[in-house]
C-alpha cells in the first residue's frame, strides 16, 4: 500500500490520527479480547477512575521503517515490563508482555501506510496506555480499565531538530514527572505543565529537576534523562537515582557507549554543582533520541556548556549515530534489541 501523502521531513512532534488503534476491555476480574477499531474517541463515565483520580499510565516507543524495508520497534519488551510496573504500582491489571508485543504488532501492520519512510527523519511513535474507565466515587481502584494503543508519525521532539538547546533549573522538583516518589512509571506528568510552560515562557524548550529532598542531585527533565560526557570524551555519565524514569533509551546508550565505542560508562549520584565540568550535556528518551543541551539557565548565572550552542558534541553525536543506526537497521544491534514487525 502506498504511503499516505505526508511532507515526512517537515512535521514536528504532534498528533496525527491514524486509521486504527488497538483496544483491549478489562471487567469483571479479567481482560476480553482485544480488537482494533477506526474510532479515535473514547466514550466512558463522567465518574471514571482515570477522570476523577488521575488512575492511569502511559509508555512511549517508536517503530522504523530500515534501509532494507523491514518495519521494526526497538526493545518494545521493556515497555512492555515497564507498563507492567506502573500497573502493579497504580493497582491496575497488568499486560502481558506477549499481549503488548502482539497488539504492538496488530497496530502497526494496520497502520503500515503510516510508517514514515526510511532517512526520512520521521518515525512511528506509539502510544500504549492504560486507564481505568469504570466508575469509582469512593478513593478506590477503578472496577474496570482500557487498555489502549494507538500510533502517530513524528519528527523531532524539539524544535530545530538535533540543534542544541537551552534549559533551564526549575525551582518546582517536587513537579518533575517522576519526582515525586519513587514510581516507576509514566505518570504525574499534570504537575510539570506549570514549570514546562514558564519555561517555554522565559525561551527555555525543558527545565532540569533536581532531587526534590536535598536540591543537591541532578533527577533529569521534563520529558527525558541526562546523559554527560568528561572533558576527556572518554566516559559517559549519567544520575542514578531512585526516582527518575528508568529511560530505555539511557539504558541502551551505556550500552552503546561501553561496547560499541569503547568509552568508560558511569551511573552514579551526579551533584549539580559538578555539571559545569563536563563537555557535553545531552537529554536522552524515545521522544528526545538524544538531544544536545547548549546552554542551562540558573538563578545564580548560565552554564555555558562547552560543546556550545552551534553544534552536537563529538561523542553525543556519535551515540546517536550508533543508536538510531542501530534502530534503523544500519548498524547490528545485540541480540533481541530489534523486534520485526514485518
Ligand atoms: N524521563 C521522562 C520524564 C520521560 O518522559 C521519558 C520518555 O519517555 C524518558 C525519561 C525517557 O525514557 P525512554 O528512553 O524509555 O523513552
Ligand atoms: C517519550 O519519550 O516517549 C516520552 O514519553 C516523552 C514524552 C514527554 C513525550
Amino acid at each position: 500500500m502506498p504511503k499516505k501523502a505526508i511532507e515526512w521531513s517537515k512535521i514536528g512532534f504532534g498528533y496525527m490520527p491514524t486509521d486504527y488503534r488497538y483496544t483491549r476491555i478489562w471487567k469483571d476480574g479479567k481482560w476480553g479480547e482485544g480488537s482494533l477499531t477506526d474510532k479515535a474517541e473514547v466514550t466512558i463515565s463522567e465518574c471514571a477512575g482515570v477522570l476523577q483520580y488521575a488512575q492511569t499510565g502511559f509508555e512511549g516507543l517508536k517503530v522504523y521503517e530500515t534501509k532494507n524495508g523491514d518495519i521494526v520497534a526497538f526493545r518494545p519488551d521493556l515497555n512492555a515490563e515497564r507498563l507492567q510496573s506502573t500497573c502493579r504500582r497504580l493497582i491496575m491489571p497488568e499486560i502481558s508482555t506477549e499481549d503488548f508485543l502482539s497488539a504492538l504488532d496488530e497496530l502497526v501492520k494496520a497502520n503500515l501506510d503510516w510508517v514514515p519512510p526510511f532517512g526520512s527523519g520521521a518515525t512511528l511513535y506509539i502510544r500504549p496506555f492504560i486507564y481505568g474507565c469504570g466508575p469509582v466515587i469512593g478513593v478506590a481502584p477503578s472496577p474496570s480499565y482500557e487498555f489502549r494503543m494507538f500510533c502517530t508519525p513524528v519528527g523531532p521532539y524539539f524544535k530545530g531538530g538535533v540543534r542544541p538547546i537551552k534549559i533551564m533549573l526549575s525551582d518546582y522538583d517536587r513537579a518533575a514527572p517522576h519526582g515525586t516518589g519513587n514510581i516507576k512509571a509514566g505518570l504525574n506528568y499534570a504537575m510539570s505543565l506549570y514549570p514546562g510552560e514558564y519555561a517555554h515562557k522565559l525561551g527555555y524548550s525543558e527545565n532540569m529537576y533536581l532531587d526534590a529532598a536535598t536540591r543537591t542531585y541532578v533527577e533529569e527533565t521534563g520529558g527525558a534523562n541526562f546523559i554527560f560526557v568528561t572533558k576527556d570524551g572518554k566516559r559517559v555519565v549519567t544520575p542514578k537515582s531512585d526516582s527518575i524514569l528508568p529511560s530505555i533509551t539511557r539504558r541502551s546508550l551505556m550500552v552503546v557507549a561501553k561496547d560499541y565505542l569503547g568509552l568508560e560508562v558511569e551511573e552514579r549520584p551526579v551533584r549539580f554543582d559538578e555539571v559545569s565540568s563536563f563537555a557535553e550535556v545531552g537529554l536522552c528518551g524515545t521522544a528526545a533520541v538524544i538531544s544536545p543541551v547548549g546552554l542551562i539557565h540558573t538563578p545564580d548565572g548560565d552554564i555555558s556548556v562547552p560543546s556550545g550552542m552551534d553544534e552536537m558534541g563529538p561523542v553525543l553525536t556519535k551515540l546517536r549515530e550508533t543508536i538510531t543506526g542501530i534502530q534503523m537497521g544500519q548498524i547490528e544491534g545485540p541480540e533481541g534489541w530489534v523486534h520485526k514487525i514485518c
